[in-house]
């Protein structure tokens, strides 16, 4: 099973659009996925599922089927984990249900983290119950692959997401926004593990499951702008011939010297995705990934054509994405 998350610390980059679609193009592949939506906002659960389960997942003060609900034993002191919910959001995608409550947990991580160096069980249950969370879900489905949604910025509940990860994909924007944001994020993910590398080998419970806190950063994924007509194709072009230097530098402490001109030849460079303007609004209205948009959805004349560009765009990536990670297709 492989862990893969979706990390920048600038907003609105396009993180939680990319995992969604990447676990229906996942599913397509013959996998089966779960999607965990870590991101208190819950965006992701809210693109799965309609508003009227949604009400049933989320009913009042109560979260027994979503991940914060599979936690909240262990933070409340009652037990460990619970064996956590897994929704089902699709053919072969398992969701673990996002929620909002998600936030109050970020005292208890940040608090039992120094602990674990003083080798506190309870620190370690704390610190990789996200982790074992994941796992759990993971074995529930058969999972090939877990694609994790976080929020855009370095929290506690973040961190603890990201030890679970084993693999880092990177979306951004070609702005002064998300280069700065790879500034935050690449020494960031340096720091994570390495103190978690400090606390791991201090476990004192023998037949806990923690995670190994490799965050490997894979590559990056360039949202291409939509046609702004504020911004003019020279400050783009600009932007997006620093992302190499930045990345190299920022999130692999390489010599930015040796980077790439410009991410059509830096092999960290996944892919370019395409802004698909009025598929997005259909996909969202039909509920669906934008490349299985139909007639019926809306998706008529040129618009046919651009849903198949665009699994065609999704399955490329989904394949560059799972041979950096060493995920074998079937
Ligand atoms: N390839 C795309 N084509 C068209 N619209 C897109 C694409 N990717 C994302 N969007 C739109 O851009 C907006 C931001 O995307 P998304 O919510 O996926 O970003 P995010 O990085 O998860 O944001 P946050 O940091 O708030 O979690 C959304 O309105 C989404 O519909
Ligand atoms: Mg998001």
């Amino acid at each position: 099973m492989k862990t893969i998350a979706f990390f920048n610390n600038k907003g609105g980059v396009g993180k939680t659009s990319l995992v969604y679609h990447l676990a229906w193009m996942y599913a397509d592949l013959g996998m089966s996925v779960v999607a965990a939506d870590l991101d208190p906002q819950a965006n992701l659960t809210s693109m799965f599922i309609d508003e009227e389960r949604l009400e049933s997942l989320w009913p009042d003060g109560r979260h027994a089927q979503t991940v914060y609900g599979a936690i909240q034993p262990l933070l409340d002191g009652t037990g460990d984990i619970a064996p956590p919910y897994v929704e089902d959001a699709g053919e072969h995608i398992g969701l673990l249900v996002g929620d909002l409550a998600l936030a109050v947990s970020e005292d208890e991580l940040t608090g039992q983290w120094p602990e674990c160096l003083d080798r506190k069980p309870r620190a370690f249950r704390v610190i990789s119950a996200i982790w074992r969370v994941i796992e759990q879900a993971a074995r529930e489905r058969e999972a090939g692959v877990v694609l994790i949604d976080v929020g855009p910025n370095l929290g506690a509940v973040n961190r603890a997401a990201l030890i679970a990860a084993e693999h880092v994909v990177i979306p951004l924007a070609p702005d002064l926004y998300s280069l700065q944001g790879l500034r935050n994020l690449g020494p960031t993910l340096r720091r994570w593990r390495n103190e978690w590398a400090e606390r791991r080998s201090r476990n004192p419970v023998d037949d806990l499951s923690i995670p190994s806190g490799a965050m490997i950063p894979e590559g990056y994924v360039v949202m291409q702008d939509a046609v702004r007509l504020d911004r003019s194709v020279k400050a783009h072009d600009r932007w997006m011939a620093r992302i190499p230097a930045v990345y190299r530098e920022a999130v692999l402490d390489e010599k930015a010297t040796a980077a790439s001109r410009s991410t059509r030849d830096d092999p960290a460079c996944l892919a370019g995705l395409k802004h698909y303007r009025s598929l997005m609004p259909f996909a969202q209205e039909a509920r669906k990934p934008m490349f299985f948009l139909t007639a019926a959805d809306g998706a008529l004349g040129g618009h046919a054509k651009a849903v198949q560009d665009c699994y065609g765009d999704f399955r490329d990536l989904a394949r560059t994405i799972a041979s950096r990670c060493g995920l074998r297709l079937p």
